[in-house]
């Protein structure tokens, strides 16, 4: 069952991903800027900015070199500005402590600035090829719908339960196809609202698509 779901989604994003720049590096350095850019923005509007960074900082000693106000500039426009401060601090740190090459393993990841538990999991996955499942809002409403999980998911305790999901789902082999995947289904196919069932590797033994519950899941009890 794991096998047919892995397969299905991972054969579908071959033949429908969008071409996206971050898509076609394994630099950790480009995936890292591309997630912070894209936290709380849409691919269309975060596609100029990573564009305009990799350009002017084509490496993360660029980026820690430059002065803090011109990296500000260039982020302007796309808000939650903690977050153009978290990046340049990050770049510097990653320069200072660790030689200029981001970490490999999730867990040093993790104690990068402004790295949560999604960003080192993308960072991990997309650029070292390791089996640590992407959780965020695309993947929550994917596993939702399909396996029925009607656990809150403003609840801290219900993001284990989905990554344990989806660790039992990731191949090996595939980690990061999967995980750009699961994105892209929820974000092109397994949207909030009107999915395209039509359309959908997953519909066949989607349990919110045969028991007609897809617009009930995921449950979000806060707002
Ligand atoms: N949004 C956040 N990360 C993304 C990615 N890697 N591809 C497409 N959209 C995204």
């Amino acid at each position: 069952m794991t096998q047919s779901f892995s397969n299905s989604l991972i054969n579908w994003y071959k033949n429908n991903k969008r071409d996206l720049p971050w898509r076609n590096t394994t630099d950790p350095y480009k995936i890292w800027l591309s997630e912070i850019i894209l936290q709380q923005t849409r691919v269309n509007q975060g596609l100029p900015y990573y564009n305009k960074f990799v350009s002017q900082y084509p490496k993360v000693l660029d980026l820690a070199k430059a002065p803090e106000d011109e990296v500000m500039r260039l982020w302007q426009g796309l808000g939650y500005y903690s977050r153009a401060r978290n990046l340049h601090e990050c770049a510097k740190s990653v320069v200072k402590d660790y030689n200029s090459e981001f970490p490999k393993a999730y867990n040093e990841l993790l104690k990068l600035k402004g790295v949560g538990k999604y960003t080192a999991a993308a960072i991990a996955s997309f650029a070292f090829e390791q089996a640590v499942p992407v959780v965020d809002g695309n993947v929550f409403r994917v596993l939702a719908r399909y396996f029925d999980v009607s656990d809150d998911i403003s609840q801290p305790k219900t993001f284990t339960k989905f990554f344990n999901i989806a660790k039992e789902l990731i191949p090996d082999d595939y980690a990061a196809s999967f995980n750009q995947a699961m994105m892209e289904l929820g974000a092109t196919i397994c949207t909030p609202k009107k999915p395209d069932c039509e359309n959908c590797p997953l519909s066949q033994e989607c349990e919110a698509r045969i028991h007609h519950k897809q617009s009930e899941l995921p449950v979000k009890m806060k707002k």
